[in-house]
C-alpha cells in the first residue's frame, strides 16, 4: 500500500467508525444487523405488547407467548409437552373440534434456542405462528416413548370421532412454522414416526425446518405428512433419514427449496390437483418423487399433476416413478425442466413397466407426460418426450441458471434497537382509532433506518398510507392494516389504501407476515398499488403477506349482513385488490389475495356474498416472481397480465365467485379502461381466472384455475360447465404455460376470447390438466 492510499485508508475508517448522528449509513438500504454474537433472535427480547383488536377480551388476552413461560425447559431431558400446549392453548382458542375458524384469537408461539423434549403431539391451533430463535432454531425431540399422529399437528384427529378433525382440511388457514429442528431418531425405527401433520390450506407456510430421521433399513419414519387440504406455500426444508421426506395429498401446494438426504422416498405424493416443485436437491435416496397414479375421476383422484423444475438429483436409482403406465392417454402428468441427474438409473419410469426416459448423469432440459396443446389447435398431442421449452429471461434466473428465490426475510442479525414498534410511536392497533397519521409518522421517521415492527392489532386507517422505498416491515402472527371510511367508498374514484413506494422509485420494500384488510363497503379501495422497483434481484417482495377481504371480524361483510345470496353492493370489499404498476417489480411468496365466500368468525364457515372487483393486476415490466400466490372470488378477474414481460408463476391458484352468472361481470361494478379491464362479451358470463394482454415472456409453471359453483349451484361440477372459458390470451402476447389445472370450466384457455383448449380431452381425475401450452 503506497503512503498516501494508506492515509486514505485511515480516513476511511474513521469515518465508517463515526455514524453520523440522525442518518445512519445503512438507511434506505436495509438494515445492517448488529447483533452480538449468542445474543436471541430480537423477537424474543422486544417488548410484547400485540393485541387482538377483535378478540372478547383484547386487554387480557396474549398474542405473544414464549414456550418458557409456560414452564418449558428446553434441556433435552424434561418432558415439554405440557407446557408447550399451554402455552399454545392459553386463553380462549379455536380448537378441540368445536370451533372451526377464527381471526379473533392469532397466536405467536415462541421457542428459545435449546432442545424441547416431547412425547405426544404439539397441537397448532388455527391461526397459530410456532416460531423458533432463527438465530439458532431450537430441537422438537420425539422421545423414545413418543406417542401420537406428528411431533406438531396441525389438524388433529378426534379420538373415536370416525375421522372428524378440529377442522375442515379446505379451510385450514392462517398457519406457519419456522425455524426448527424436528429430531425423531430417538423413536424406534419400526415405528411411523412424523414430523409434522400439516393437512392446511391458503394462507400457510412452513419455513427454514430440518428433520432428522432414522437411517435404519426398513425404517418407517416420515417427515411431513399431509392427506389433503388445498394449500399453500412452504419451504427451505432440509429432510434426512426416514422411509418418506415428504408424504403428501393435496388440492394443490408450491414447494421452494428442499433437500432430501438419504431417504427412502423423497417424495411420496398419494393425489392433487396439481403441485409445483422449484429447486428440489434429492441426495443417495431410492426414488426421489414416487407418485400414485391412475385415478382419472373424482372417486379414484390419484395425482393429477407434478411440476419440476430446478432439480438436482444425484445417487438415487429412480427420479420420478407412477404406479400405472400412462399409455395414450393421461394417468398423471408431469412437467420438468431443468433437471440435473447424477448417477440416477431411471430419470422417468412406471412401476412394473419399462423406463420411459432413461437416466444416467444427464440434465434434462424439458420433458413432459400428458396432453400437449400449441396455439389455437383444439387437438392434444398426448406426448411421453420432449416438451417445447419456456424462453427465461435472465432477470428471472439466478447466477446458476435457476429460476431465482428469495427466502422469507427473518432479520435474524439485527439487535432489539433496532427495531421499532409502531405501538409505541403511537399507533393503537385497536381496530377502531384512526393510525393512519401515526402509522405515516413511522415511515417518514425510519423507513430503511430500522425495522419497522406491527406489534399484533388491527390498524385502522381512513386514507392513503404511504411505504416508502427502504421499508422493512414485520408483522407479528398477521397485523392487519385495515382500509376503511368515505375515502374508499366511491368505485367511481378508486383510492389506494397502501402505497408501496411512488411511480420511478427504486429501492427496497419488504413485507412480511402482514394482512391488508378493507372495512367495507369499500368499492372504491385499491388496497395495495405496488410502484416500487428494485435493482437487487428480489429486493422489493413481501412474504407470508395477505390480501384478505371480507369475512373477518371488523370488516363489517360478515354473514349477518352480506349472507349468502344477499347481492348487497354495500358488500362491496374493494375496486382492485394488488396493483404492480408498469415501473415496478416484484416477488411476492405465499400470498393469498382472497375475497371471503365465507364468516371466518361465524361459528361454522357460513357462506357470504362480498364482491371484490378485480384481484392481482401486473403491468410490471418485471422480472416479476408469484412463487404460490392464489387469487379468489374477484368479479372481473383474479390475475390481469397487461403490457407485463418477465414473469415467473408458480403455481398460482385462483377460484370464480360463486354467486356468478347472477349477476355476469362487471356487475356490481362497472368497467372501467383506466385500470385495463378485460371486456366481456355476452357469452362470458363469470370473471376471468387469468387475462393475458400484450405481453410478453410470461411462465407459468403450474395453474390451478377453479370454478365451483353457478349461482350457488354445484351441479354444474358434473358436466364440466361452471363456466365456459376462464384463461384468455391475446394473440400479441409470448406466454408459456405449463402443468395448467382446471375445474368445470368447458374450456381450459383460450386465445383472443375463443375456446381452445376443451376440458373434455384432458379429464385426469376431477380437474382436467395439459401438460404444456405453447404458441
Ligand atoms: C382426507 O384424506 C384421508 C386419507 O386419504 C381420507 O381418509 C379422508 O376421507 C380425506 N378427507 C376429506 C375430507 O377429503
Ligand atoms: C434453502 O434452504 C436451506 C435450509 O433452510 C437454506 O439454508 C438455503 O439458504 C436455502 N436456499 C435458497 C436458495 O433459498
Amino acid at each position: 500500500m503506497r503512503a498516501l492510499d494508506v492515509l486514505s485508508f485511515l480516513a476511511a475508517a474513521v469515518s465508517l467508525a463515526t455514524p453520523v448522528i440522525g442518518a445512519p449509513a445503512s438507511c434506505g438500504t436495509g438494515v445492517a444487523g448488529t447483533a452480538a454474537p449468542g445474543a436471541p433472535y430480537w423477537l424474543e427480547s422486544i417488548k410484547h405488547q400485540g393485541i387482538a383488536a377483535f378478540n372478547p377480551t383484547p386487554s387480557s388476552y396474549k398474542v405473544f407467548r414464549n414456550v418458557k413461560d409456560y414452564g418449558a425447559v428446553g434441556d433435552g431431558v424434561a418432558d415439554d409437552t405440557a407446557a408447550i400446549n399451554a402455552a399454545i392453548s392459553d386463553g380462549v382458542r379455536c380448537g378441540g373440534g368445536s370451533c372451526d375458524s377464527t381471526t379473533t384469537s392469532p397466536a405467536v408461539v415462541y421457542f428459545p434456542k435449546g432442545t424441547y423434549k416431547v412425547t405426544s403431539p404439539i397441537i397448532a391451533y388455527y391461526y397459530t405462528q410456532l416460531i423458533g430463535d432463527a438465530r439458532t432454531p431450537p430441537t422438537l425431540l420425539a422421545d423414545a416413548s413418543f406417542t401420537g399422529m406428528a411431533v406438531i399437528d396441525a389438524d388433529p384427529y378426534i379420538p373415536g370421532g370416525n375421522g372428524a378433525q378440529w377442522y375442515v382440511n379446505q379451510n385450514n388457514f392462517f398457519r406457519s412454522v419456522r425455524n426448527f429442528v424436528i429430531d425423531l431418531r430417538n423413536t424406534p425405527a419400526s415405528a411411523t414416526s412424523t414430523g409434522i401433520h400439516w393437512q392446511v390450506s391458503q394462507a400457510t407456510s412452513l419455513m427454514n425446518i430440518v428433520f432428522e430421521m432414522s437411517t435404519a433399513a426398513g425404517n418407517a419414519h416420515q417427515g411431513l405428512w399431509m392427506e389433503n387440504g388445498s394449500g399453500g406455500y412452504m419451504g427451505d426444508m432440509v429432510f434426512n433419514g426416514g422411509k418418506y421426506g415428504m408424504w403428501v395429498g393435496n388440492q394443490q401446494f408450491t414447494v421452494r427449496n428442499v433437500t432430501m438426504n438419504n431417504c427412502d422416498t423423497a417424495i411420496y405424493s398419494i393425489w392433487n390437483w396439481g403441485w409445483t416443485f422449484q429447486g428440489v436437491t434429492v441426495n443417495n435416496c431410492k426414488v426421489a418423487f414416487d407418485l400414485m397414479t391412475g385415478g382419472l375421476t373424482q372417486d379414484t383422484q390419484t395425482v393429477g399433476s407434478v411440476a419440476v423444475i430446478d432439480a438436482f438429483i444425484s445417487n438415487t436409482p429412480i427420479f420420478a416413478r407412477s404406479s400405472t403406465a400412462s399409455v395414450g392417454k393421461l394417468a398423471g402428468a408431469l412437467t420438468l425442466n431443468n433437471i440435473h441427474l447424477t448417477n440416477v438409473a431411471t430419470a422417468v419410469g412406471v412401476v412394473g413397466g419399462p423406463d420411459l426416459l432413461s437416466g444416467g448423469t444427464v440434465t434434462i432440459a424439458s420433458w413432459g407426460q400428458g396432453n400437449v396443446f400449441s396455439g389455437t389447435s383444439q387437438t392434444a398431442k398426448f406426448t411421453q418426450g420432449t416438451i417445447p421449452a419456456p424462453n427465461k429471461p435472465s432477470v428471472l434466473l439466478d447466477s446458476t441458471g435457476r429460476i431465482f428465490s428469495k427466502t422469507h426475510p427473518q432479520y435474524a442479525d439485527v439487535a432489539v434497537s433496532q427495531v421499532v414498534s409502531v405501538r409505541d410511536q403511537g399507533a393503537k392497533g385497536d381496530g377502531k382509532t384512526d393510525d393512519t397519521a401515526a402509522l405515516q409518522k413511522v415511515f417518514d421517521t425510519f423507513a430503511g433506518c430500522k425495522l419497522i415492527f406491527f406489534d399484533a392489532g388491527t390498524y385502522y386507517i381512513t386514507n392513503t398510507l404511504k411505504i416508502p422505498a427502504g421499508s422493512q416491515v414485520v408483522g407479528e402472527g398477521w397485523s392487519v392494516i385495515m382500509g376503511g371510511g368515505s375515502a374508499f367508498q366511491d368505485q367511481n374514484n378508486p383510492k389506494v389504501m397502501v402505497q408501496v413506494g411512488n411511480a420511478g422509485d427504486e429501492g427496497i420494500v419488504e413485507i412480511s407476515d402482514i394482512i391488508f384488510a378493507t372495512q367495507g363497503p369499500a368499492a372504491g379501495a385499491i388496497v395495495v398499488e405496488w410502484n416500487i422497483h428494485s435493482n437487487q434481484q428480489g429486493g422489493a417482495g413481501m412474504w407470508d403477506t395477505h390480501i384478505r377481504l371480507g369475512g373477518a371480524a371488523g370488516t363489517n361483510l360478515l354473514a349477518g349482513n352480506c349472507p349468502s345470496g344477499s347481492q348487497n353492493p354495500d358488500c362491496s370489499a374493494a375496486f382492485l385488490a394488488l396493483h404492480l404498476t408498469p415501473q415496478s417489480n416484484a416477488y411476492l411468496e405465499g400470498t393469498w389475495v382472497w375475497l371471503a365466500d365465507h364468516d371466518l368468525d361465524s361459528g361454522g364457515s357460513k357462506q357470504i356474498t362480498a364482491f371484490s372487483g378485480r384481484g392481482i393486476l401486473s403491468e410490471s415490466a418485471g422480472p416479476v416472481w408469484l412463487i404460490g400466490t392464489g387469487s379468489e372470488h374477484h368479479t372481473l378477474y383474479q390475475y390481469n397480465f397487461f403490457n407485463a414481460a418477465n414473469h415467473y408463476m408458480g403455481l398460482i391458484q385462483t377460484e370464480t365467485p360463486y354467486y356468478q352468472p347472477v349477476p355476469a361481470p362487471p356487475a356490481p361494478f362497472s368497467s372501467n379502461s383506466a385500470y385495463h379491464d378485460p371486456t366481456f362479451s355476452s357469452s362470458q358470463t363469470s370473471a376471468w381466472a387469468v387475462t393475458i394482454t400484450n405481453s410478453k415472456d410470461l411462465i407459468i409453471f403450474g395453474a390451478g384455475l377453479y370454478s365451483f359453483y353457478s349461482n350457488y349451484d354445484q351441479a354444474c361440477l358434473d358436466t364440466t360447465t361452471c363456466q365456459t372459458q376462464l384463461f384468455n390470451i391475446d394473440s400479441g402476447s409470448t406466454v408459456s404455460v405449463y402443468a395448467l389445472s382446471t375445474v368445470a370450466t368447458t374450456f381450459m384457455l383460450s386465445v383472443n376470447g375463443q375456446g381452445v383448449i376443451p376440458a373434455s380431452a384432458n379429464v385426469n381425475g376431477f380437474q382436467s390438466t395439459v401438460t404444456s401450452w405453447t404458441r
